[in-house]
């Protein structure tokens, strides 16, 4: 059986699973998991049909001119002019081209990385993809270092560099990115309003300090395919998380994918709490209904991926 089908019934049923299991069934789960290899290649053979990350990670230089006009894809009334500086940072040919890997990490913000002490194990992937500039230094034994691409929302540099309102918060921004030497710094700027001074502080900063970071600014039709693609395997997802975004993006680079800090959940299996960031006092408020994102439905979702050997979904400790 390999076509994916994740109908509403396996969704309820991992549920099920989830509540009622306890911490052994991880355990269990990650002990006897294999990878699926005819189901990695159908499910990146699906994808395709709906966007080719390769081409959607980034616009590149040759789509707009410097003045050019576009409209932000989640929000079609406003515009954003494509400014000097942001052209200079687009990429001539994507970041991604002819990339391949045998294993990736994909790593999510969840606290239940703490003491985990993955760090070693996530490093140890050919490829190392992380999300919103997470600080790795002082948390190196749980989630590592090695960062090859990293995504920025537009919203990380008020939420962690103070607005750069003063020079000691740029200084840090710099510092953040010149450790990431020629990794790819993915952001998306083309979604909704409201970031494009951010965005704009950040490409000047990266050009005045000549740092040699890859930037890449997502396609505008790369989160309408994605959406698409899950819709399409019944998983009702209002916006994709960055998370689930870089896996699905993950697929057409890597053939065996793990995933590392996707616990969207307040409490962890034995009932104590769960950070919702690993490294900040973020709280849970994306589990309203006003959140834009759907994250425990697409945990659900990638368990039942990881339960048939598609991806492997490392919750607990790394031995
Ligand atoms: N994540 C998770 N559980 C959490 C926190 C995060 O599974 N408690 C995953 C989600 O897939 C999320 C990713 O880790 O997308 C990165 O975390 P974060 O930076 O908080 O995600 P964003 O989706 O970018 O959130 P926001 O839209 O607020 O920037």
């Amino acid at each position: 059986d390999g076509e994916l089908s994740l109908s509403r019934a396996m969704i309820n049923s991992s549920d099920k699973i989830i509540r009622k299991g306890g911490s052994s069934i991880f355990q269990h789960a990650a002990e006897g998991w294999k990878i699926n290899s005819s189901l990695v290649m159908e499910i990146r053979k699906n994808i395709l049909q709906f966007l080719d990350a390769e081409r959607d990670v980034s616009v590149v230089k040759s789509s707009f001119k410097p003045g050019d006009v576009i409209h932000y894809v989640l929000d079609r009334r406003r515009t954003l002019n494509i400014s000097r500086d942001l052209h200079s940072l687009l990429p001539e040919v994507s970041p991604m081209k002819n990339r391949r890997f045998k294993t990736c990490a994909v790593v999510g913000n969840s606290g239940i990385l703490l003491k985990s002490g993955c760090g070693k194990e996530i490093d140890s992937h050919d490829f190392v993809i992380r999300c919103n500039l997470a600080p790795v230094v002082e948390f190196a034994a749980d989630v590592g270092t090695k960062s090859d691409f990293i995504t920025m929302n537009p919203s990380v540099v008020q939420r962690a560099f103070g607005g750069f309102r003063n020079e000691s918060d740029r200084e840090k921004f710099v510092h953040r990115l010149s450790m990431l030497n020629d990794s790819v710094l993915w952001i998306p700027a083309f979604m909704v309003k409201g970031g494009e001074k951010h965005v704009e502080w950040v490409n000047a900063l990266i050009l005045k300090n000549k740092l040699k970071v890859r930037t890449a600014y997502p396609s505008l039709r790369l989160i309408h395919a994605v959406r698409g693609y899950w819709l399409t395997n019944k998983v009702h997802i209002k916006r994709p998380s960055t998370g689930l975004l870089m896996y699905t993006l993950a697929t057409r680079f890597c053939d065996e994918i793990h995933l590392y800090g996707f616990w969207p959940f307040p409490k962890d299996l034995h009932g104590k709490p769960v950070k919702y960031h690993y490294y900040d006092d973020l709280k849970y408020r994306y589990f309203s209904n006003a959140s834009p994102h759907r994250m425990p439905l697409e945990f659900k979702t990638l368990y039942v991926l990881h339960n048939r050997g598609a991806l492997k979904l490392t919750t607990g400790k790394c031995i």
